[in-house]
């Protein structure tokens, strides 16, 4: 089994009464993936004594006026020098990591699960394993323009625990197609397009899927999934014309069984190819872990009584006819308005990731897609400005319902392709096959 292993939680209990303003926060450092406070990690995920024994020193004496408690948590080699604190500086978490790569740093607010402050996450800086809280740097005696400038840069430069890094380019195309496209017909009027298109509310009925969470119960980097299968389902649903029963495809069953992507990323082919060869399972066959999985008959589809767990042999498959790459603006509203939502890749930025609460999101950046979402219809806000709408795979929690709107490529006199994470370059379709569906 691939070590997909917590190597270490550590709670930091701090006092509240004393920190007015500050949450008390949890500090996790765990390889490949961030666990959530409290949970207990799952028996699969759990490291054997012999393997891995950690050593973490904790001082809790942060300085003079804020003592707190002396507990101490201590575990052994070889991690010791991955987790070191600077006393020092009140306000301050810094941890040293040795291995940035395999290491996956987040700062929880354990005061409200439901609203974690993703502020300090910006400041984490793990190649120099150095982590900053917001507030601590605002609240630096030193006023010098040219060092918090160089601060920015480093920023940029450096990695940081971003929620994506979900997506891999091995540069294949993956396509299938028996006959052309629509809009690759010399006859395509790209003026018979409705100026706004929204699946969840066709005429008052909605076609679209709930939104998920990738990133539960434990961080995966399954984008490449969610963004695909949330695309599939809506396409399902559509296809079946809102037919009860609604579409929820096994994002797990992919994960574990498409021979190529994983929890470290994928790309939407993966999906599509799997889909065509094998056919998708629906999510009672293999419930989301957030975890590499082996594949067998079990997580094909399975289930379990009391005393065991079985495979299951007679259960749908979902399968899909072509599918292929799209991109331009009215080529994408042409197969959305067709067959249903797409899956398109996006440079996701860390102020679309961290600061998009609501609204039409415009941004200059050339950041190459590094993120996957569902593209599901566009319209016009109250300023005549044309945007997209698209399904995130991060939760209710963030954007829009777990949704956002962004520009299209006519923002800013027909600029607007730099100013929308290039979310009209990397999108596919895939035609869904409901002959074996009711
Ligand atoms: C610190 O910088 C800010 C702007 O960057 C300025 O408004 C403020 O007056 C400066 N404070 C001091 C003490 O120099
Ligand atoms: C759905 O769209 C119709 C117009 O087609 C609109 O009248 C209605 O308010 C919309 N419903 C919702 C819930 O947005
Ligand atoms: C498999 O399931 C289908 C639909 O639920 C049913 O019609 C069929 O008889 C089942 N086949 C077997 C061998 O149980
Ligand atoms: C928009 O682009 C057109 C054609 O390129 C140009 O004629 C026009 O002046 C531009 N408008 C603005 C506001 O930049």
């Amino acid at each position: 089994m691939k070590l997909t292993i917590l190597l270490l939680l550590l709670f930091v209990g701090i006092n509240q009464a004393t920190w007015l303003n500050i949450p008390k926060l949890a500090v996790r450092v765990s390889k490949s993936f961030v666990a959530m406070e409290k949970l207990e990690t799952p028996e699969e995920l759990r490291v054997s004594a012999e393997e891995e024994e950690m050593e973490i020193e904790v001082n809790q004496e942060v300085n003079e006026e804020h003592k707190v408690s002396n507990e101490k948590l201590n575990l052994k080699k070889p991690y010791t020098s991955m987790l070191k604190k600077d006393f020092d500086n009140r306000k301050y978490e810094i941890v040293y990591i040795e291995d940035p790569e395999n290491v996956a740093i987040e700062i929880a607010d354990s005061r409200n699960q439901r609203k974690i402050d993703l502020e300090p996450v910006k400041y984490a800086k793990l190649e120099t394993g150095y982590f900053q809280s917001s507030e601590s740097a605002e609240s630096s005696e030193e006023n010098d323009t040219s060092s918090s400038e160089e601060e920015e840069e480093l920023e940029e430069s450096l990695p940081y625990p971003s929620k994506c890094g979900c997506v891999k380019k091995s540069g294949r195309v993956f396509e299938s197609k028996t006959s052309p496209r629509e809009w690759e017909s010399a006859n395509f009027q790209a003026n018979d397009l409705p100026a706004a298109w929204d699946w969840r509310n066709v005429s008052g009925k909605n076609y679209c899927s709930p939104t998920r969470n990738q990133h539960i119960p434990v961080y995966c980097g399954s984008c490449w999934v969610f963004g695909t299968t949330g695309a599939l389902n809506d396409r399902f649903n559509i296809a079946r014309q809102g037919r009860w029963p609604m579409t929820q495809l096994s994002p797990q069953e992919i994960i574990d069984c498409n021979g190529r992507g994983n929890c470290q990323g994928g790309e939407v082919g993966d999906v599509l190819e799997h889909a065509k060869l094998q056919g998708l399972v629906e999510e009672g066959c293999n419930v989301y872990r957030a975890t590499n999985g082996e594949c067998n008959p079990y997580h094909r589809c399975g289930s379990c009584w009391p005393n065991e767990c079985f495979s299951l042999t007679n259960y749908t498959r979902y399968y899909v006819k072509d599918y292929g790459t799209v991109k331009g603006r009215e080529n994408i509203m042409a197969e959305i308005k067709k067959g249903g939502p797409l899956a398109c890749g996006i440079g996701a930025t860390k102020k679309f990731e961290y600061e998009y609460v609501k609204g039409v999101y415009s941004e200059k950046s050339d950041l190459q897609s590094n993120h996957i979402i569902s593209l599901t219809g566009w319209g016009v806000d109250e300023n005549g400005v044309e945007y997209w709408i698209a399904r995130n795979s991060w939760g209710e929690a963030w954007g829009e319902l777990g949704w956002f709107r962004v520009v299209t490529s006519k923002f800013q006199n027909g600029t607007g392709d730099q100013y929308n994470m290039g979310i009209e370059r990397e999108c596919y379709f895939a035609d869904v096959d409901v002959s074996n569906l009711n």
